[in-house]
This record gives C-alpha cells, structure tokens and sequence, in this order.
C-alpha cells in the first residue's frame, strides 16, 4: 500500500459510486480476481473525458469494459470508445455488460493485439488508456502519439502499485539502482522515461487507484 489506509479511505469516501451495472462489474472482478482500475481512477478517466470533451478514446487493454464504462459517463453523447483485448471471453462479457447499459452503440468491440489494431485507426484521440502488457507501454505511446491533439491525454496505468514494486522503482529513479529482472518493471521504467522525453509533452504522476500517469500534449 503506497498510500496511508486513511487517504485511502478519504479518497473513497469523497469519491464517485459505481452505479448497478458497475457494481457487478466490480463483483466480478472480485471473482476472478481481475485487475480494474477501480472507482477512484474510474472517477479520474471519467473527469479527463469530460475535461477534454472527449468524443473519441481509445483503450491499450480493456478487460471487460470496466474503465470504458467510466470513460463514457463523462463523455457527450456523441462520443465514442475503442475497446481492445485478446481475451475474447473478457470482451464478450464487455459486450454484455454494453448492452445490459444501451450503450453498444457507442462502442467498437476489437477482439486482438491492441498494437496491430490501433493501426486501423486515425484518430484523432482525446484521451487513450495503456493499461495492457507494461513491457508494451512505451511502444503503445509511440504509435498513439501522432495521433493526438493538443489538450489530449494518454493515461498509463500502474506506476505505483500492481505487477511492479515502487520501492524498486523508486530506487531506480531517485538513485540509479538497478532494476530487478522483472519485465513488468522494465517497462514501466521505460514508459516514464519515454514519455518525460518526448518534446511537447508533460507528463504528470498522481497517487490515484495503482497510480496513474496523465500525460498531456501542450504542442
Ligand atoms: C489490467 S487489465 C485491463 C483492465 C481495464 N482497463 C479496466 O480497468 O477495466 C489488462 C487487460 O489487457 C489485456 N491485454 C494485455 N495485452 C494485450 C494486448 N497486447 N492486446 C489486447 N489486450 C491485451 C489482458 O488480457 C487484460 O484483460
């Protein structure tokens, strides 16, 4: 835990609900043991779709549409979301739960590799969600980049908490130490290096969900 239980606490307290179909998303997630993002970063993505007035996100990673869902309560009507993901049971069930929601219509389903799908699509996009496999992060930045505009956010998740030790990480950015052999690590290492170097970007970490990188293009 890289927060104190009380600020974990306080965020959830203060934080958004999840409405029916979110609560049994949840449920499920509990049952299989599955990574969401969870309330408080859904809250946030749901904030920076509506910050951008986003009518088009695209998602490296979706499960069975959890952060898609946040996403789309904050974005116009007209909007719309790229779901990827290559287990095709978890994205049958993001299916379901779509259009348990009416929310179908608004969404494309992309059973696949996020990397070759997110060729079939131009963008622009006004917010993107990395959360797939960490040693594909910055390579996902890479193919989304020119894609975007001004204002627009790429969200890495898992900088602080999930497959990696922040204490790890830590050491690696504050002093130099070497990682362990962790691919997971690797990546998200390379992630945060590649995106605080890339020119017309800033890139911001906050202590929300497993922590969250925004990411914002300024030219
Ligand atoms: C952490 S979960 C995503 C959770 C989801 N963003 C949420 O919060 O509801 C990561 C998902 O990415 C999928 N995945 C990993 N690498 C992928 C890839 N290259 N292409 C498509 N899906 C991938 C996994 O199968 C898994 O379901």
């Amino acid at each position: 835990m890289y927060l104190t239980e009380t600020a974990q606490r306080y965020l959830r307290a203060t934080g958004p609900e999840h409405d029916e179909i979110q609560a049994d998303m949840a449920g499920v997630a509990d049952e299989e043991g599955f990574p969401i993002i969870g309330p408080d970063a859904g809250g946030l993505l749901r904030t920076l779709a509506a910050m951008t007035r986003a009518t088009s996100v695209f998602e490296f990673g979706s499960g069975f549409g959890y952060s898609a869902y946040w996403f789309l309560q904050g974005m116009p009507a007209d909007g719309e979301i790229v779901l990827t993901e290559f287990d095709t049971d978890e994205l049958t069930m993001a299916e379901e739960f779509f259009k348990r929601a009416g929310l179908t219509e608004r969404a494309h389903f992309e059973d696949g590799d996020a990397m070759e799908t997110i060729n079939e699509y131009d963008g622009p996009f006004d917010v993107v969600l990395i959360d797939h496999q960490k040693e594909r992060y910055a390579d996902a930045f890479n193919a989304v980049r020119e894609d975007l505009r001004v204002g627009s956010v790429v969200v890495a998740d898992n900088l602080m908490r999930g497959p990696i030790d922040i204490e790890d990480l830590l050491a690696y950015f504050e002093s130099g130490e070497a990682l362990p052999d962790n691919k997971s690590m690797h990546g998200v290492a390379d992630y945060v290096e590649t995106v605080r170097a890339t020119s017309g970007f800033q890139t911001t970490v906050v202590p929300v969900g497993s922590g969250l990188s925004l990411t914002v293009r300024v030219e």
